[in-house]
């Protein structure tokens, strides 16, 4: 048995977690700072370091404490070195450079996006066969990408825009709904009609992209002739825009799988935590649509374990001159 010790800290959320042979999750713990950066409608990136400063070390102690482990017991330390907010990034990749160094453990760098999609592999009983097509649907990315094997990925679109998780967040905010907006959008569209508005879909036909800042502005022209902020339909509005990022995203990921001949679809990030998009997907998707458990779609360090302990499986080991690269894109290979 091999235990990884995931560390995440791209954002805004400090977790450390401790995966059993890259798919059983052991212990998983998650300081989200939301509440924090809610009083700003986003991330402030200074406060969010300094945020994981404070917590990072009870985070990892908690997630050795409840996996019932020692850092001696521990075979690995697999940490996300980008993409995200540079200050933040260094607080983890620091901190897992530390701990590696100091218990004598090997250390693996990881992308924040390929953790998202590895939080497919924390599902028990979920068999994953390649090639598939996953969307990766976050705060700050929209992407479909082919995956044809571990660490296999082509990029077949993106958003040209805004990304999904951005949309939502912007769209509560000019609804007047918390941060973040995700779950906020979809808690108030389940009371609201979502054909009371019809907001527009970026289909950019011939093309696996999204775009989605101009459905905020149509919201946003809703929102300044209703006049009074007390008097918006925020249901309707809410279920409406929901409903049309659905749309796009579920066609969208339909087309490329059939085209891709993909055997299965996955859904990742934290957009996928919405339950109109996997059900949707599930029923136009002729393929099995596999998703994580909500918690596992946001961020989280269970999935930064998994795809720390794939990596190593596959001989990959950080140096410690490890950096954190804020930009970080998935490398796009030829298979
Ligand atoms: O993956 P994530 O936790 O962080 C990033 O890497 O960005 O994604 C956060 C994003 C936010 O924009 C949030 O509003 C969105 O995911 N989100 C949701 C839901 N839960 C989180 N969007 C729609 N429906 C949800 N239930
Ligand atoms: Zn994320």
């Amino acid at each position: 048995m091999t235990y990884v010790l995931g560390v995440e800290t791209s954002c805004d959320e400090t977790a450390a977690a401790v995966v059993r042979d890259g798919c059983d999750v052991v212990s998983n713990i998650v300081a989200s700072q939301a509440r924090i950066h809610e009083q700003y409608g986003g991330v402030f990136p200074e406060v969010a370091s300094r945020q994981h400063i404070l917590h990072i070390v009870p985070v990892v102690e908690q997630a050795l404490a409840e996996a019932k482990l020692s850092l001696e017991e521990i075979d690995a330390v697999a940490v996300t070195y980008g993409p995200g907010l540079a200050g933040s990034l260094l607080v983890g990749v620091n901190l897992a450079k530390g701990l590696a160094l100091g218990a004598e453990l090997p250390l693996v760098g990881i992308n924040h996006l390929e953790a998202h999609i590895y939080a497919n592999w924390l599902q028990p009983g979920q068999e994953i066969l390649f090639p598939l097509v996953c969307l990766l649907a976050s705060g700050g990315h929209t992407n479909l990408i082919l995956m044809t094997g571990h660490g296999q990925y082509q990029a077949l679109g993106q958003t040209l825009d805004d990304a999904a998780g951005e949309a939502f967040d912007k769209v509560a905010r000019l609804l007047g709904l918390g941060y973040p907006g995700g779950p906020e959008i979809e808690r108030a569209a389940a009371q609201g009609d979502p054909s009371a508005y019809d907001l527009p879909r970026a289909w950019l036909k011939g093309s696996h992209d999204f775009s989605f800042s101009g459905l905020k502005t149509a919201v946003l022209y809703l929102v300044r002739e209703q006049g009074t902020p007390g008097d918006l339909p925020v249901a309707d509005l809410a279920a409406s825009f929901q409903a049309a990022v659905v749309d796009v995203l579920v066609e969208k990921t339909a087309l490329a799988a059939e085209e891709s001949g993909a055997r299965q679809v996955l859904l990742a990030g934290g957009v996928a935590a919405n339950t109109e998009l996997r059900v949707r997907m599930t029923e136009r998707v002729p393929v099995p649509v596999l998703c994580p458990s909500p918690s596992l779609c946001t961020d989280n360090a269970a999935c930064v374990a998994s795809a720390g302990w794939f990596r190593l499986r596959a001989g990959e080991r950080a140096g410690w001159d490890l950096d954190v690269v804020p930009g970080l894109t998935l490398p796009s290979q030829q298979s």
